[in-house]
């Protein structure tokens, strides 16, 4: 019957969510507490990867805390050593993925768990390889930025829209559902290691023909801790955009 093959199909998904974190011990145990409840509500399987970077403010002593709450079955830790970045990050990760698909997300609170259900039905409907998180279409927006900030984002997008024509509303944005094989070719394919990481890996999908989907997010700038985007993310942005457009 095929309403029951769907059943056990759904049954059959399972969903990593990738959690980076660099000094994120005050944010770690809400986005943690609502992953869960937002995933037992839907009832969809899923586990949480913490990569940690040898955090000095000892977030990984609260992800072990929270890996004996809630079991290391759901909560897994894969920290590395040092600080090594955010591309870097989500590689290892990746490479500890049991799930068929992967959410990628902050792990401050700028992205809310909430949207999870809404990026699983999207792929459903249209069978996606990627969901992208929009803040740029329908009901998404992004709170509590200033204007520098704002100007920085919209600039990105804008002139990577119309150097590379990508076809994404938010070229920049992280939070996202994956394909497992679709993210594991993304990532190999991608030479950017820093915030233009983002950028890059939704240009590739489209290059590679995978079908993308856009759910609306709102993106609430965070309330402990700092942003780690400065002046010179801004100048390897600039780069690999010129790369990308020269190269693809
Ligand atoms: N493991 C690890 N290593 N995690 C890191 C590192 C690192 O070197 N650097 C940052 N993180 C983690 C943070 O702890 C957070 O969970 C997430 O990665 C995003 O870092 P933020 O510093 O909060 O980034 P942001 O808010 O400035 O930028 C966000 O929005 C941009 C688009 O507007 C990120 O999502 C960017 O990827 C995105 O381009
Ligand atoms: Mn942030």
């Amino acid at each position: 019957m095929a309403s029951g093959e769907g059943a056990e199909k759904q049954r059959g998904d399972r969903y990593s969510v990738l959690l980076p974190t660099y000094n994120e011990r005050d944010n770690l145990p809400l986005i943690v507490w609502l992953l869960v409840r937002y995933f037992d509500e839907s009832g969809f399987d899923y586990e949480i990867i913490v990569i940690d970077d040898g955090s000095p403010d000892g977030t990984l002593e609260v992800a072990k805390q929270l890996e004996q709450i809630y079991g290391s079955d759901k909560i897994l830790l894969r920290p590395r050593a040092k600080k090594l970045g955010l591309g870097t990050a989500y590689i290892h990760g990746i490479q500890h993925a049991t799930g068929n698909f992967i959410f990628i997300m902050d792990a401050d609170l700028s992205h809310h768990p909430k949207f999870i259900p809404e990026f699983i039905k999207k792929q459903k409907e249209g069978n996606y390889d990627v969901v992208s998180g929009t803040r740029y279409r329908g009901d998404g927006g992004v709170f509590g930025w200033d204007l520098r900030r704002k100007l920085i984002s919209r600039g990105a997008n804008f002139v990577t829209q119309v150097l590379l024509r990508p076809g994404a509303s938010d070229l920049t944005g992280s939070f996202r559902l994956y394909r497992k094989e679709a993210l594991q070719k993304l990532v190999e394919k991608c030479v950017s290691k820093g915030y233009v990481f983002q950028m890059e890996m939704i240009v590739r999908a489209r290059q590679l023909d995978y079908s993308i989907g856009e759910v609306p997010i709102t993106f609430v700038d965070r309330v402990y801790g700092e942003s780690k985007l400065g002046g010179n993310e801004i100048v390897s942005f600039l780069k690999g955009l010129l790369h990308l457009f020269a190269t693809t």
